[in-house]
């Protein structure tokens, strides 16, 4: 992925500029992002914190491409995602970004490694027995090679957030966006997710992870907080 220049001279891998974001309610619009401008660069590990309905998730859609934002730009790399077409957007996403969820959005009705190989089924990258042995390289990542075969129902859920981080990896995207994927875990497991993610770090993915637990923004690079809408000076 290419990077894109920033007018300060830094080589920003996600840049969002002036992101507004209205829903549009029974009582009129609402604003749950106010002109919201940050930078991450290519290697960076930043936290979003900020309270319930202070404007997380809208803000992780809006990098993701996953809601069409209401005014401003967002830059992954030298992608205008802002300008891209919901269809375009979602598989420009599929190859770019590994999303993972706090309800880790497994399909239930899939064994681990089906679920690991779906995101590169859909890209297509990959020919399909080269997508099972990086399935099972990723399971094995995440030391769950020897429950393959298994349905997410048959596992816990830190061992179901580690295949969703699988799954997340399955395109090799440089950017992993991770919404609160702690906040269902007790704190030993969210532990193992949180090493997860600093090794991914350390081998140069850029991560942004919504999180609750103050113990785990405390480890990361930066934290960006939001309060209703509005991103606080750092
Ligand atoms: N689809 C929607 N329609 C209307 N309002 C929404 C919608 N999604 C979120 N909101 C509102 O936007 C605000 C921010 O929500 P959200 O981004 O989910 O916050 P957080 O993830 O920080 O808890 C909240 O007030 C929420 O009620
Ligand atoms: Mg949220």
């Amino acid at each position: 992925m290419q990077f894109h220049p920033t007018p300060n001279g830094s080589r920003a891998l996600i840049r969002l500029e002036g992101v507004c974001k209205s829903y549009s309610t029974a009582s009129g619009p609402f604003a749950a992002l106010k002109s919201v401008s940050f930078e991450v660069k290519a290697g960076e590990f930043v936290g979003i914190t900020g309270k319930s309905g202070a404007g997380k998730t809208t803000l992780v859609n809006m990098i993701t491409g996953t809601d069409q934002i209401t005014s401003g730009e967002v830059w992954v790399g030298d992608v205008a995602v802002h300008r891209m077409s919901e269809d375009r957007r979602s598989r420009w996403r599929g190859r770019n970004i590994g999303v993972v969820y706090q309800s880790f959005h497994l399909m239930p009705s899939l064994s681990l490694i089906d679920n690991v190989m779906l995101p590169m089924d859909f890209c297509g990258q990959f020919r399909p027995r080269e997508s099972r042995a990086r399935a099972v390289e990723l399971l094995r990542e995440v030391e769950l090679e020897q429950h393959a075969l298994k349905l997410p129902s048959e596992i816990s859920g830190g061992q179901q957030q580690r295949v969703a981080i699988a799954r997340a990896l399955a395109n090799d995207p440089p950017v992993i966006i991770a919404d609160e994927p702690t906040g269902r875990l007790d704190s030993v497991t969210a532990e193992v997710i949180f090493e997860i993610f600093a090794g991914l770090v350390r081998r140069g993915k850029t991560i942004v992870m919504v999180t609750h637990d103050q113990g785990l923004v405390e480890r990361v690079d930066r934290v960006l907080q939001l309060r209703d809408g509005v991103l606080d000076a750092a």
